[in-house]
């Protein structure tokens, strides 16, 4: 009998993930066989779940919003990316029974920004609009591209001045309310506003001439952001986070199975059946 490696995405609310048909789309297209599920799972009832799914014989776990962190405390060794984010969405079994915890979600963004849409950061002026989870796991990414500079601004100054000092300064924080007279080539949304269709209070012409808006967040219509960008400020793209929830899903596989599956293949297929 043959014993299909099992993985899974833990988080809450999971129903609507497309982790599962992404992964499964990998599998198919790298001749792996292996299962990749979605289980809803809490911050009361994490460590249980994990627990059990690795006794169980499972081999890696994705997880998501509100698990990060937890999953971060539950790696028994850590890549540098999730030691500078301190937080995990990656989780893999290793041969001697360790836990291996990653952050793919920095490389996921740049390599969507970089590679799939030819966005060079080298240079650029970057802000990322609040300073939660989110912001924490691709600060040390996009600074490895060496922006002109990076400035994270959010609704309560003083979690933002935290972040930056947290980071030794290696970029500014700010609130929002101080962005007016400023300029960006590449506006990130990392808040949570989009999950509930709203928008950052931002000033006007935030955005420089052919600058880019890019939410993490995504959706089958375009998000709040994603029109601000797209309505109000002119974008030249304005983009959601489809694109980097693939790439960040591609380098988990590559972790798990040693191989890279193309991601730009999965992409269009998941933009053509989100248009209908
Ligand atoms: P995540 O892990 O998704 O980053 P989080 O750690 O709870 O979630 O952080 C949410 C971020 O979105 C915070 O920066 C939050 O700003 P505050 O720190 O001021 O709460 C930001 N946020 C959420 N809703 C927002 C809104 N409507 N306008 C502006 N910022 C918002």
């Amino acid at each position: 009998m043959t014993i299909i490696d099992r993985y899974a995405v833990f988080g809450s609310p999971i129903s609507h993930s497309k982790s599962p048909r992404i992964h499964t789309l990998f599998a198919e297209q790298t001749h792996q066989a292996l299962e990749y599920t979605a289980q809803e799972v809490n911050a009361e009832t994490f460590i249980a779940a994990v627990t059990e799914f690795f006794a169980q014989g499972g081999k890696g776990l994705n997880c998501t919003v509100p698990l990060k962190e937890l999953a971060y405390q539950f790696a028994t060794e850590k890549t540098e990316r999730a030691k500078a984010a301190k937080a995990v969405n990656t989780l893999k079994l290793q041969s001697d029974g360790s836990i291996l915890g990653d952050n793919t979600d920095g490389i996921g963004l740049v390599n969507d920004l970089t590679i799939n849409h030819g966005i060079e950061l080298k240079n650029k002026r970057v802000l990322i609009l609040g300073a939660g989870g989110a912001t924490r796991g691709i600060i040390t990414l996009l600074l490895e591209q060496k922006p002109d500079c990076l400035i994270v601004a959010n609704r309560t100054t003083e979690k933002a001045l935290q972040l930056a000092i947290e980071f030794n300064h290696s970029f500014e924080g700010c609130g929002l309310d101080t962005l007016h007279d400023k300029a960006f080539d590449l506006i990130i949304n990392a808040t949570s506003a989009s999950l509930s269709d709203e928008l950052p209070p931002l000033p006007e012409n935030l955005l420089a001439e052919k600058g880019v808006c890019y939410d993490l967040a995504y959706s089958n219509t375009p998000t709040a952001f994603v029109r601000w960008g797209q309505e109000a400020q002119g974008a030249s793209k304005s983009l959601d986070g489809l694109g980097m929830l693939v790439e960040q899903a591609a380098e988990a596989f590559l972790l798990w199975r040693g191989v890279r599956p193309d991601t730009k293949t999965v992409i269009a297929l998941l933009n053509a059946e989100r248009q209908g």
